[in-house]
């Protein structure tokens, strides 16, 4: 293995000022925080919680200066007394990773061992980014409405924000299942790339923002929600008797103006998902099955660009004006 270097370059957000002030620097290893074991970078990405990190406004980062990226991709340098191997291949996201503890907008990560997931076999360390946190949800959303009892055949499952990184991986995920899945998408000229990706049916949001009437026609066998807001009030009741709507984002607003009926009189679920605390063994265990039976056969189609750090803050602004099209990867070796 190549020696270790001292330090590492980085995309570091400075919030001391009125704004938050984003530069590619280099900052010595010894800097990085606290944890086991020293990952060597290949690949991040970017989500929306990223652009939210990047801005006080977001309100999402909780150490400043903070080195931005809520996932990674790499290969262990130094695995401290964590029982993983020098060399081998791994990935981290969530916990205070790239909110309150330096992320993977670098070269190099310092990491506590029990983030780390040992990369599967059949992923490659690119790939488990083009999944990343988004895909991550996507999969933890798709089996919360299996659990619940979604079955192919049960009926059209609707996709929210289809078109960003939860919603495209949700897309493909749910077709390769045997779902017909009806994607929900603001942009107009999607059509044909959400069709690629498994949907059999693309709707406009517009078709779905409608909340003036509590009970709606009873349409969605399931439904994966990563927009809330109107749109999740709008699923909520839309979906037909004992659906289940798997619900993990803001995007569209943090309100949801529903009313009591959808539950009590169709019983219906609203699941709630968390990738970011979700624990650390089920964590393993579902991108085990991301790498098996989970995994997106348009893999690859989901990853739209690659940047390096440089071209990382034009994309973060990108996202957080919900304009990104499927994934963003960050090139960091
Ligand atoms: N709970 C968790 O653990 C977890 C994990 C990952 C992400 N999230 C959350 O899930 C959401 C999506 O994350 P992401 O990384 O997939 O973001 P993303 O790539 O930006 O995708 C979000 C998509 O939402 C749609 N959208 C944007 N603005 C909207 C608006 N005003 N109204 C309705 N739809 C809008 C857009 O899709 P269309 O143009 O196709 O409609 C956009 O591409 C975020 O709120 C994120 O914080 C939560």
């Amino acid at each position: 293995m190549a020696d270790v270097p001292t330090s590492t370059t980085a995309l570091v957000a400075d919030s001391s000022g009125e704004e938050t002030r984003l530069a590619v620097q280099p900052m010595p290893l010894s800097d990085l925080g606290p944890g086991d074991v020293l990952v060597a970078v290949t690949w991040s990405s970017v989500n929306y919680k990223d652009g939210l990190a990047s801005t006080k406004k977001g309100r999402v980062a909780r150490i400043s200066p903070l080195v931005l990226g809520v996932d990674l991709a790499g290969t262990v340098v130094e695995p401290g007394g964590s029982g993983l191997a020098a060399g081998q291949s791994v990935v981290v996201h969530g916990y205070d990773l790239g909110v309150a503890h330096h992320g993977g907008y670098s070269q190099y990560a310092r990491v506590p061992a029990e983030w780390v997931v040992p990369l599967p076999s059949g992923l490659t360390e690119r790939q488990a980014m083009t999944l990343g946190t988004a895909g991550f949800t996507a999969a933890l959303s798709v089996l919360a409405l299996e659990q619940h009892g979604l079955e192919p055949g049960a009926g059209p499952v609707l996709v929210t924000g289809a078109t960003g990184g939860v919603g495209s991986a949700a897309v493909s995920i749910l077709a390769a299942r045997g779902h017909p899945v009806t994607a929900v998408t603001g942009k107009a000229d999607a059509r044909d790339w959400l069709l690629s990706l498994g949907a059999t049916d693309v709707v406009d949001r517009a078709a779905v923002s409608d909340t003036s009437r509590p009970l709606q026609k009873e349409t969605w066998a399931g439904a994966v929600d990563c927009v809330g807001g109107d749109v999740l009030a709008n699923v909520v009741s839309s979906l037909r008797y004992g659906a289940a709507v798997a619900a993990s984002g803001n995007t569209a607003g943090t309100r949801v103006p529903t009313t009591v009926f959808p539950f009590i009189l169709r019983g219906v679920a609203l699941l709630g998902i968390d990738s970011v605390q979700h624990p650390i063994n089920s964590r393993r265990k579902v991108w085990q099955r991301l790498a098996a039976d989970l995994m997106p056969p348009g893999l690859d189609r989901l990853a739209a660009e690659e940047v390096t750090l440089d071209a990382v803050p034009e994309a973060l602004s990108r996202v957080l004006a919900g304009a990104a099209r499927g994934r963003t990867l960050v090139r960091l070796a």
